[in-house]
């Protein structure tokens, strides 16, 4: 029997409005010509549950959830996929047609999508992979590097208490070094990817020396304003391949569209135009 419950879905967060979500699914609703309804829902920390515990019963099919409620969604959903239960966090929540809520977390499966689209030659198991930062992106990132099959994945950070104590839920492969180290580490990597918040518009500069990389190593930032980050221009000039990090945000949320409306869609430069708008 086909689902009866409205093509509605929606992104909880706080603050919201900044999302480029909703641009990107009405896209996708015009594309697949789905009659469905995205909205922003700004919800504060202390309403989070009863929000998404009420939310299925209104008919809604699922929400992507933001900062700050990641942890929160894991913790209040009925199950969740082998991903959101060992990153204890989740951006996806698939509300079922029996009111169960499913938890799930694509942020990996986003930057690995974007990666590997934007740098088909890299070879994950060729060499390390140096990841700046510590925060719930950087754990997304590792996750997925390690599942790529990444022999070694350094990750530097400021505060180095954050970076030892993100190393410790993973394998051995996940080595936290000190900050000061960042450009010496590079001498031997096959990929350099910027999870901090540096480089972005209002945010002081990444300071980074790329000499020691190697020529055919690729260089990834997550940050997308700007678009062409300090980090990828210098990459860029000295023969690097480069990805931006707009990519990460259009492939994480494919599987969300595919769950609560049944088509994968498509991430293309159309897409990404209406998103640098
Ligand atoms: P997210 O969950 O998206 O990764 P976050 O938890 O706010 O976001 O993490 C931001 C990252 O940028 C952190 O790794 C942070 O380093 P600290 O853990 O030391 O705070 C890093 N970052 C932010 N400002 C920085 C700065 N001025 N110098 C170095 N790193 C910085």
């Amino acid at each position: 029997m086909t689902d009866p419950r409205p093509l509605t879905a929606g992104v909880v967060g706080w603050p919201i409005t900044h999302s480029k979500s909703p641009r990107i699914f009405e896209h996708w609703f015009q594309e697949n010509g789905i009659g469905g309804r995205y909205c922003h829902l700004a919800v504060q920390d202390h309403d989070f549950e009863t929000v998404m515990k009420a939310l299925p019963k209104a008919g809604f099919r699922g929400v992507n959830v933001t900062v700050p409620h990641k942890l929160n969604a894991r913790r209040i959903a009925d199950s969740a996929s082998e991903v959101a239960e060992r990153m204890g966090a989740a951006n996806l929540l698939i509300f079922k047609e029996s009111g169960e809520i499913h938890a799930d977390n694509t942020d990996g499966y986003g930057f690995m999508e974007n990666l590997t689209a934007g740098a088909p030659d890299w070879r994950p198991e060729s060499a390390p992979a140096v990841v700046l930062g510590a925060g719930g992106a950087t754990r997304a990132v590792v996750f997925a590097l390690l599942a790529k099959g990444v022999p070694e994945v350094r990750v530097l950070n400021r505060t180095k208490e954050k970076s030892e104590e993100l190393t410790r839920s993973f394998s051995r492969k996940v080595k936290a070094l000190p900050w000061e180290a960042r450009s010496d580490v590079l001498f031997d990597a096959s990929l350099l990817v910027n999870s901090t918040s540096l480089g972005m518009t209002g945010s002081p500069a990444l300071e980074i020396a790329l000499d020691n990389l190697p020529q055919g190593a690729v260089v990834t930032d997550l940050v997308y304003a700007p678009l062409e980050t300090d980090l990828l221009a210098a990459a860029r000039e000295r023969g690097n391949r480069t990805v931006d990090g707009l990519g990460m945000l259009l492939h994480q949320a494919r599987p969300a569209f595919k769950a609560w409306f049944g088509v994968d869609p498509v991430v293309d430069e159309a897409l990404r135009e209406i998103c640098l708008r």
